[in-house]
C-alpha cells in the first residue's frame, strides 16, 4: 500500500477531510473528558522546522505526548540539513527510524522531495506556497460554531499567500465559494485561480469581497521570508485592514478567523482579535486536535 502524505489539502478526499474533522472534534472531547486513548503508543514523530512557530510546534509536540507518542524537534539550524545534506538523503535517514513527520519549510519542492524519498507519512507544516493544517483547524472551528460551511461564502482578505492558496483548495474540497480581495500583484498563484474559478469570485475592494459572507479571514501582509518587503507591502495594503466596520459588511453572524500570529494595527484593527465575530483562540486550539486526528488517520492509512 502506498504511503499516504498531506502535502496540500487535496492529498485526502473530501470525505476523508470530513472524517479527520469528525475525529478531531471527537478527540477534543475525550481529551476534556479525560477518556483519550493512545493511538501514537510507541510511535516517534519527526518535526522539521527550517522556519519559526509557536503553535505549530507547541500542537504537534503536546498532540504527539498525548496520543502517547514522542516527538522530536530537528531545527536545520542543528541538523546537517543546515550544512547542506540533501533533502532527499536526509528524508531516507529519518524515515527510517520514525513514524511520521512534519515539516515547515520555504519551497513547497522540499517537502514534495522529502514525500518521494520517505518510508512514512509526511506532513506538510507550512511552505511558502501551503498551510494546510491550519486549514483543517479553521474547518473544524467553522463546523463548531456554525455547522457545516457548505454552500457557504468565505472571505480572505490580504495577501495572495500560502494561507489564501489554502483556502481555495478548501473551497473546492469543502465545497464553499471563496471571494479574495488582494492589491494588485499580490494574487494567489494564476494557474490555481484557474483550476477553481467556478469556486472563486475575485474582488478588487475588501468591502467587496466581504459583502454577505459568513466567514472572513485574513493574514499577515508579510510572511515569513519577506521581512526585507514589509515597508512596501504595509504601503499595498493599506486599504486590506479586516476591522470592525469591514465586519459590519458581512452577514450579522460572520465569523472571523486569522491563523496567528497577527499584527494589530496592520492587518487588523488593534481590537479585532477580542471582537465578538472573533473565534481566533478556539481556531489556534484547534490545530492541537486537527492535528492529533490527522497523525492517527495517516499512521492508519
Ligand atoms: N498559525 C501558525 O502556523 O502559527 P505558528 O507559525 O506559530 O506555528
Ligand atoms: N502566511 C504566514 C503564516 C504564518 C503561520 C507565513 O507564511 O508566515
Amino acid at each position: 500500500m502506498a504511503t499516504r502524505h498531506f502535502l496540500t489539502l487535496l492529498d485526502l478526499t473530501p470525505a476523508e477531510l470530513h472524517s479527520v474533522i469528525h475525529r478531531a472534534i471527537e478527540m477534543k472531547a475525550e481529551l476534556r473528558e479525560n477518556r483519550a486513548g493512545e493511538p501514537m503508543k510507541n510511535k516517534v514523530l519527526g518535526m522539521i522546522f527550517e522556519k519559526s512557530s509557536t503553535r505549530t510546534r507547541v500542537s504537534f509536540e503536546a498532540g504527539a505526548a498525548q496520543m502517547g507518542g514522542h516527538a522530536i524537534f530537528l531545527s536545520s539550524k542543528d541538523t546537517q540539513l543546515g550544512r547542506g545534506e540533501p533533502i532527499e538523503d536526509s528524508a531516507r535517514v529519518i524515515s527510517r527510524m520514525t513514524d511520521i513527520v512534519m515539516i515547515r519549510t520555504f519551497g513547497h519542492d522540499v517537502v514534495e522531495r522529502f514525500a518521494q524519498y520517505s518510508q512514512v507519512p509526511v506532513i506538510n507544516a507550512l511552505t511558502d506556497d501551503y498551510h494546510p493544517c491550519q486549514l483543517l483547524a479553521d474547518m473544524q472551528t467553522f463546523q463548531e460554531h456554525r455547522g457545516s460551511i457548505q454552500g457557504k461564502s468565505v472571505a480572505w482578505v490580504g495577501d495572495g499567500n500560502n494561507m489564501c492558496q489554502s483556502y481555495i483548495n478548501a473551497a473546492r474540497q469543502w465545497d464553499f465559494e471563496l471571494r479574495i480581495a488582494t492589491p494588485e500583484g499580490f494574487e494567489p498563484n494564476a494557474e490555481l485561480i484557474e483550476a477553481n474559478k467556478d469556486r472563486i469570485v475575485l474582488c478588487s475592494t475588501a468591502q467587496e469581497a466581504v459583502k454577505k459572507t459568513d466567514l472572513v479571514v485574513t493574514d499577515t501582509w508579510a510572511s515569513m521570508g519577506q521581512e526585507e518587503e514589509k515597508q512596501v507591502r504595509e504601503a499595498a495594503f493599506a486599504h486590506f485592514q479586516v476591522n470592525e466596520t469591514l465586519m459590519s459588511e458581512a452577514n450579522s453572524d460572520a465569523l472571523f478567523m486569522h491563523c496567528l500570529p497577527a499584527y494589530r494595527g496592520m492587518e487588523i484593527s488593534e481590537t479585532m482579535l477580542d471582537a465578538p465575530h472573533s473565534v481566533v483562540w478556539d481556531e489556534a486550539e484547534n490545530r492541537l486536535h486537527a492535528q492529533k486526528a490527522l497523525m492517527e488517520f495517516l499512521l492508519e492509512h
